[in-house]
């Protein structure tokens, strides 16, 4: 099987990962030892050809469009936020969420003043609400969105749902869906053409049929 340099795939770690990590290798892709309760990022099968990294999954994106990983998995989120310069091969139907508006329950919006957005995805926000010509004012936060329209920072939040649990437990709730979120299988752009054969005999077990 191996010989030439092998696939070198970013993982998302956590438990998106580790689903993933439970397809690639069922696709033919094992690696055993990133099994092994250890802190190690990097494991090599030889055999198998393939080089898995343990990354944030914010990062993989990264990793893939700079060609230190030839192949990678991220959220659709990140791609619709990040916009990089991947190929993007196949909806892996995992990670399922999405990104949506919420706010206080009972918020009335104000027309005549800019929308107050607190979120992780400008860029995201930006395009839905230029979409409906509605101004918008976004306070750009790195995590735990859900605290600023309770503390007055914000009027409303993007952000990821998935469970609704987070919403729920700090008296918010969801205004509108802006798009479904899943988990993609990503490529780099000339690692997908030196690696073509691997790829596509990764997506096949996958039960996709290539690009
Ligand atoms: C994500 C997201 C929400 C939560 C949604 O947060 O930003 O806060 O998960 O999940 P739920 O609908 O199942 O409750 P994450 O755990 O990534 O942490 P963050 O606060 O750093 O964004």
């Amino acid at each position: 099987m191996s010989g030439g340099s092998p696939l070198n795939i970013a993982l998302p770690k956590g438990r998106l990962g580790e689903k993933v990590y439970a397809l690639f290798a069922q696709a033919g892709f094992e690696c055993p030892a990133i099994l092994e309760n250890s802190r190690k990022l990097i494991f090599e099968n030889e055999e198998a050809g393939v080089r898995y990294f343990w990354v944030k999954p914010s990062d993989v994106a990264i990793y893939v469009a700079r060609g230190a990983a030839d192949i990678g998995v991220a959220g659709k989120d990140i791609l619709l936020e990040y916009r990089p310069d991947v190929y993007e091969l196949m909806d892996l139907g995992i990670g399922k969420c999405s990104l949506a508006v919420a706010a206080p329950k009972g918020f009335e919006e104000n027309p005549e003043r800019p929308l107050r957005v607190a979120t992780k995805f400008s860029r995201v926000a930006r395009d839905y609400y230029g979409g409906m010509g509605r101004d918008i004012d976004i306070i750009h936060l790195n995590g735990s969105i859900e605290i600023a329209p309770i503390l007055g920072l914000s009027d409303v939040i993007v952000d990821i749902v998935e469970t609704g649990t987070t919403l729920k437990e700090n008296n918010l709730e969801v205004r509108e869906i802006i798009v479904p979120i899943s988990a993609r299988l990503i490529a780099n752009k000339s690692g997908f053409k030196f690696k073509r054969d691997a790829i596509q005999r990764l997506m096949a077990g996958l039960g996709g049929n290539g690009k």
